[in-house]
């Protein structure tokens, strides 16, 4: 390997703006671990002055992350940058990642700002971010849409002021391949003091080029790409990180660098993602849909039989892709359950943690006789949302269905700590069901989606329900797992009450 390729994970940052794909603290610290365990170089972890919650879940990770980097986010305003500095206090190796807009467009509608004002503000805050660390990256946001010189004399000055990365974003993800990888090399060669600075690049999915933009700029010397698990990010995504890493790793023959990741972990973070935010994986997305090393075609089955490399590029189990292999069964014991919950990078804080959802398990067990991964990841996903401080608390469904008979649900529940009891009729279970809950939370929430994916094979396979509601624009999914999939269904229901009705007000890092 000539070169390291730095991998800047916003999963948590940028992956969160997705509508709907906002996670609770102890979510992110679970994502966070895993892209420790992944060796991912550097996690960004929020916009601490964005919300009270996003400041606890950056200062969690902080606090919990070793291995890597943990960046937070600030807009290059003094109370961004200390409040992004104040989260990161504790952690062992910290970044505070600052941004302002340099594109005509942005700064004269968004900003209402002079270009000379612009470089002044980008240079105070970099100075201001390096006097609480020095490692400081800037981005000149809308980079892609940005006039050459003015883009070139704002990164001379904040590479001047301090800044130790320089991060180029196609924000909107407007540029091609060719003139973008094109644009990263000219900036580094025309840059007076590039070598002091790391050249990064940020790029959005909107045209479906994220990647490939992504590795035609580190063709052209960049040397930090940043990405998010599955591609998640705001509206069509970021450069999914899975991709660009084994595109990287799979043609060593046209790239002079590689990454330290260990990407035995890829298949693991994202089905982690996935569950936490509900997106589901398309089965046929590069690296990580279940179709992705599934050969259908005679001609290549019969050609992978006489030699894999006739059509494989990558090994699956280079991905960490080993189709739900069965792992625990209902004779486990509390030790075999805890070591592979350790590997899966879950580790509880008590015993009495641990012992309650080692008794899921074994509900879960008796009902289901292989106990996959994956059910495991549902199940601790299910537990910790259960666990947590709910305004509404699931305890029991009865479902009545029968030919020829309106269908019909009786839900218990507790709300606001008072058990409560309610029951209606619907088109099918489902229906009958979230009109309960509604008959009495009266939310006023509209469903956006309701969607059900078993989470391994076979009939006594887990359901999985992903269920998105808005509330006066604010969009958020809620999730459930239980092998009755109408059981799953008003867990997920409930989930997202939950959060809608949290107390979570955020603040866009681009407003
Ligand atoms: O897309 C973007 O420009 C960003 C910046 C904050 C880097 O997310
Ligand atoms: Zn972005």
């Amino acid at each position: 390997m000539n070169d390291r390729l730095i991998i800047f994970d916003t999963t948590l940052r940028d992956g969160e703006q997705s509508p709907g794909a906002s996670m609770t603290k102890d979510e992110k610290l679970r994502i966070a671990k895993a892209l420790e365990k992944m060796r991912v170089d550097i996690i960004e972890a929020g916009f601490p002055v964005a919300s009270e919650g996003d400041f606890e879940a950056v200062k969690a990770v902080a606090e919990l992350i070793t291995d890597s980097t943990v960046c937070g986010l600030a807009r290059a305003l003094d109370k961004d940058i200390d409040r992004a500095a104040e989260a990161l206090k504790s952690a062992r190796s910290s970044r505070i990642h600052t941004f302002l807009a340099t594109s005509p467009i942005h700064m004269r509608e968004k900003l209402r700002m002079e270009p000379d004002q612009v470089v002044a503000q980008a240079m105070h805050s970099v100075k201001r971010a390096r006097n609480y660390t020095n490692n400081v990256e800037f981005s000149p946001e809308d980079a892609g849409r940005s006039e050459f010189d003015f883009l070139c004399r704002v990164i001379e000055a904040v590479i001047d002021a301090g800044a130790t990365t320089i991060n180029i974003p196609d924000t909107v993800g407007y540029n091609l391949p060719q003139f973008f990888g094109d644009l990263v090399g000219r900036l580094i060669d025309n840059i007076p003091n590039a070598d002091k600075a790391v050249f990064s690049v940020h790029c959005h999915n909107d045209l479906g080029l994220a990647v490939g933009n992504s590795l035609a700029a580190v063709l052209h010397g960049a040397r930090q790409v940043e990405c998010t698990i599955n591609g998640l990010g705001e509206r069509a995504g970021n450069a999914a990180l899975e991709e660009v890493v084994m595109a990287v790793r799979t043609r060593r023959d046209i790239f002079s660098c590689d990454t330290t990741l260990d990407t035995t972990q890829i298949m693991h973070c994202s089905r982690l993602v996935s569950t936490i935010t509900g997106f589901p994986v398309q089965p046929n997305k590069a690296i990580v849909g279940a179709n992705a090393f599934a050969h259908e075609a005679g001609i290549h089955q019969d050609g992978v039989l006489k030699s894999r490399k006739t059509y494989e590029i990558m090994r699956a189990e280079d991905v960490g892709c080993n189709a739900n292999r069965m792992i625990l069964g209902k004779h486990s014991g509390r030790n075999a359950f805890r070591t592979r919950l350790e590997d899966l990078g879950i580790k509880f804080d008590n015993e009495a943690d641990l012992n309650a959802t080692f008794a899921r398990f074994k509900a879960l067990a008796d009902k289901k006789h292989e106990i996959f991964d994956d059910d495991l990841q549902a199940l601790v996903s299910d537990a910790i949302q259960e666990g947590a401080d709910e305004w509404i608390k699931f305890i029991s469904l009865k479902a009545n269905i029968e030919t020829g008979k309106a269908p019909k649900a009786e839900i218990t529940f507790f709300i606001d700590g008072v058990k409560k009891q309610a029951s209606a009729e619907g088109s099918g279970p489902v229906d009958a069901t979230f009109k309960a809950i509604e008959s009495l939370v009266k939310s006023g929430c509209n469903l956006q989606l309701y969607s059900v994916n078993n989470i391994t094979t076979g009939t006594d396979s887990q359901g999985e329900v992903t269920v998105r509601v808005d509330k006066n624009g604010r969009i958020v999914n809620g999730l459930g797992a239980d092998t009755d999939i109408v059981t799953a269904s008003a867990k997920a229901y409930i989930n997202a009450l939950n959060k809608v009705f949290s107390e979570r007000e955020r603040a866009h890092p681009q407003v």
